[in-house]
């Protein structure tokens, strides 16, 4: 596919048109949220069920191009407290109505305020305001809940997979990326494409920005589609991405001295081990609180599949 490992300039809807059927594994974007955010070149501002006509289409799209069992992680925040319209409700019954399953709903908890406004009226019951201190993911898949691998390529650890699987994401927001007002954070991604992919596996986001999605594929060793409209955040999203790429290439091994660089493991102080459903595998939970990091490290579990035991033959029944 020409688009595989692109970063492509261009309207999502044109773009999209052209990649074949059911050939993504996973969709993850965050589109324009329609909030009069000053982006490069859209018009943040549409009227409300224009904006919501427009999305309806990029979802029909997004839902051909997945593979049965394919997922769509889509990041919407809650809209301004005077204005405010529940816009994921709206999202979602629209993904609903196109056929497509709703799986979850992930809290991405980001609040870092220090100073708070916005309180509507103070310690008064007559119109006091709640401030939005997340965002959701709220998480689809087309066809099946199964996404069918043949190689079972999987790489997720124990420690992730425990953590990841707790929907309460508490997750610094990422602060404008070079002129970019929204970016995503990679660890978002990160736990995302860990989460719903294997490796190899393709991922799209046909609202690329920055080229968050791009990076952490690349990094993962999953295959990304990138699309935005912006020539300006795409090349943003090139650069960094040769970055991603030249770093792998040249890992960072060697520290200024010119001596090999101490790596070393990070203990959380609150963690506990605890012992799997299965009672075999021992595994370490970190509590959310300890998880407020900026990805620095990619894991992956390089664990021998496991063998299954040759099984007895079964004695022959007597009548
Ligand atoms: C919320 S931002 C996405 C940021 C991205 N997640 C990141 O990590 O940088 C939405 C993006 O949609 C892009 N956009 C707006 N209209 C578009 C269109 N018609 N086709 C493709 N991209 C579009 C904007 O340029 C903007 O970068």
């Amino acid at each position: 596919m020409d688009f595989l490992d692109q970063i492509i300039c261009g309207d999502c809807l044109g773009v999209m048109n052209q990649i074949p059927d059911g050939t993504v594994h996973l969709a993850v974007t965050s589109p324009p949220y329609n909030l009069g955010i000053s982006y490069d070149n859209h018009d943040d501002s549409l009227v409300y069920e224009n904006y919501l006509e427009w999305m309806k289409k990029v979802w029909i799209e997004t839902k051909r191009v997945l593979v049965p069992g394919g997922r769509f992680a889509l990041n919407i925040a809650p809209t301004s407290i005077k204005n405010f319209r529940p816009i994921h409700h709206d999202f979602s019954n629209q993904l609903r109505e196109i056929g497509m399953t709703m799986r979850t709903e992930i809290i991405w908890y980001k609040q870092t305020m220090k100073r708070r406004t916005a309180w509507g009226s103070w310690k008064s019951p007559s119109n006091p305001h709640i401030v939005p201190s997340w965002e959701y993911v709220l998480v689809f898949c087309k066809d099946s809940w199964t996404l069918e691998s043949e190689s079972k390529d999987t790489d997720i650890t124990n420690d992730e997979f425990m953590r990841f699987s707790d929907g309460f994401w508490y997750i610094p927001p990422e602060s404008q990326r070079r002129g970019h007002p929204t970016p995503f954070p990679e660890e978002l991604i990160y736990r995302l494409i860990k989460f719903y992919t294997y490796r190899g596996n393709t991922v799209l986001d046909m609202f690329g920005g920055t080229g968050t999605i791009a990076v952490v594929a690349q990094k993962t060793g999953r295959h990304f589609i990138h699309i935005d409209i912006s020539q300006n955040y795409c090349e943003i999203a090139k650069q960094r991405l040769e970055t991603a790429r030249m770093l792998q290439e040249f890992p960072l091994s060697v520290g200024r001295t010119g001596r090999k660089s101490k790596v070393t493991k990070r203990v959380p102080s609150e963690s506990k081990e605890a012992t799997s459903l299965a009672g075999r595998t021992k595994v370490e939970i970190t509590h959310q609180s300890q998880l407020l990091e900026k990805r620095g490290k990619y894991t992956t579990d390089k664990s021998e599949p496991k063998k299954s035991k040759p099984k007895k033959p079964k004695e022959p029944k007597h009548a």
